[in-house]
């Protein structure tokens, strides 16, 4: 897991130039694919988004469903798609989900075809740009929906982007960088659901109090989400206990004998992240 991906020092300079770098591709596209994680579908996102995408066509994918409960992106799926919107779920290591994803950028789109159509332009690739936070998958989709290794570059805004169209299928073209969003750190839950994730430098994060947060929110959905992987007994546990009784568990244990915290907290954040912990959605749909 690369958790330095967010790593960059979003002042406002950036966010103008990231902004103004999406603003003008949005002059070469008919739809916006954004890209969110689907275990914090919420802080994955940036509102202006709606600002920046005006009234292009929009799809957005719940990336890295496969670490999320399939009965929460169920209820996802079902949130923006009332709301008009076109949503698949995918693990954007694989192209299993490809041709629903190029069924509803087709579908999102359709206005579009039609107008074309009248015209007498008849099958004209959708051109679409992916947009997103930074570690939510959009260079992973990209290069394995075009079936081609494509430069990394969308993580630094400001860098010279190349603008090629990359041919998903004869229905739908991707350009070749994704559109970088900034999260929204102005909200603390924000920044501590990305750092569960791993998409924020843990090198800037107290990692043993971001493990309490991450224990007690994991505990009032599954009460027995620790006790199941690391065989300990929760129950009337505060988060501080259960990181010592899992550190006792698995002899993470500094010398002397005392809990070693740092250790257990790392383990614990990183069998989450790998979804060792099972299937579990941060952020679920109200
Ligand atoms: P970005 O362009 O939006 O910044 O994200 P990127 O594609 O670099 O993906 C970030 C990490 O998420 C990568 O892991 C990637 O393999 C992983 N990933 C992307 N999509 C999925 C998915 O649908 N499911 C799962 N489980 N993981 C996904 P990494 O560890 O940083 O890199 P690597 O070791 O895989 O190369």
């Amino acid at each position: 897991m690369t958790d330095n991906k967010l790593n960059i020092q979003w002042y406002p300079g950036h966010m103008a130039k990231a902004r103004r770098l999406m603003q003008e591709d949005m002059k070469m596209i008919d739809l916006v694919i954004e890209i969110v994680d689907a275990r914090v579908v919420r802080s994955s996102r940036n509102p202006e988004i709606d600002k920046l995408a005006g009234q292009k066509s929009r799809l957005i994918l719940l990336n890295k469903s496969d670490l999320s409960e399939d009965s929460e992106n169920a209820r996802w799926i079902q949130y923006f798609a009332a709301q008009n919107i076109g949503v698949v779920a995918l693990d954007a290591r694989t192209r299993t989900q490809m041709k629903k994803v190029v069924a509803a950028a087709q579908e999102a789109c359709k206005e579009k075809i039609e107008r074309d159509k009248r015209r007498g332009i008849l099958n004209r690739p959708i051109r679409a740009m992916v947009v997103g936070i930074p570690n939510v998958g959009k260079s992973t989709f990209i290069n394995s929906f075009s079936g081609k290794t494509v430069a990394k570059t969308g993580n630094k805004p400001g860098v010279t982007k190349g603008n090629q169209w990359i041919r998903v299928d004869s229905k739908l073209e991707l350009l070749d960088t994704p559109g970088l969003l900034w999260p929204k750190f102005e909200d603390p839950v924000v920044g501590m659901h990305l750092a569960y994730i791993g998409s924020i430098n843990d090198d800037i994060i107290n990692k043993e109090e971001l493990c309490m947060h991450f224990i007690e929110e994991i505990l009032a959905r599954f009460p027995d989400a620790f006790d199941k992987r690391y065989e300990i007994q929760c129950e009337g546990k505060e988060p501080h206990e259960i990181m010592e009784a899992i550190a006792v568990k698995k002899a993470c244990l500094v010398k002397g004998g005392d809990p070693d915290l740092k250790r257990v907290a790392n383990m614990i954040l990183d069998d989450y992240r790998g979804g060792r912990l099972g299937k579990i959605s941060i952020e679920v749909a109200e």
